[in-house]
């Protein structure tokens, strides 16, 4: 597993991730999209595992999900568990969030 680290402290990473707002981040040779609601992290892939679009033009729900801008399927932070659709789940990355930054492990 490798670790990849985004902002250099915790105020500096809030900062960057806007509220509900969906970014999406190269870590290496991957690209991978990040949400951020209060001081929690969610990281997860880049394209929906339905038809491949990107998720980084979709939204967050204020159930913690994210949609597929496509055909609005929905996915739970955190457990990338398809709540409303028919695919496989998101693939979710853990996130630890301290003092030196936030930590993206996959
Ligand atoms: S491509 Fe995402 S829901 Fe269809």
């Amino acid at each position: 597993m490798r670790e990849y680290r985004l902002g250099r402290s915790k105020e500096e990473v809030i900062a960057l991730f806007p509220e509900r707002a969906i970014k999406q981040v190269a870590l290496g040779d991957r690209k991978i999209c990040v949400a951020r609601i209060g001081e929690r992290f969610f990281a997860f892939e880049r394209l929906c595992p339905h038809r491949m679009a990107s998720l980084g033009e979709g939204w967050i729900t204020a159930f913690d999900e994210v949609v597929c801008p496509l055909h609005q399927y929905r996915f739970e932070l955190g457990s990338g568990r398809v709540s409303s659709g028919d695919c496989r789940d998101l693939i979710c990355f853990q996130t630890v969030l301290d003092d030196r930054g936030l930590a993206i492990l996959f």
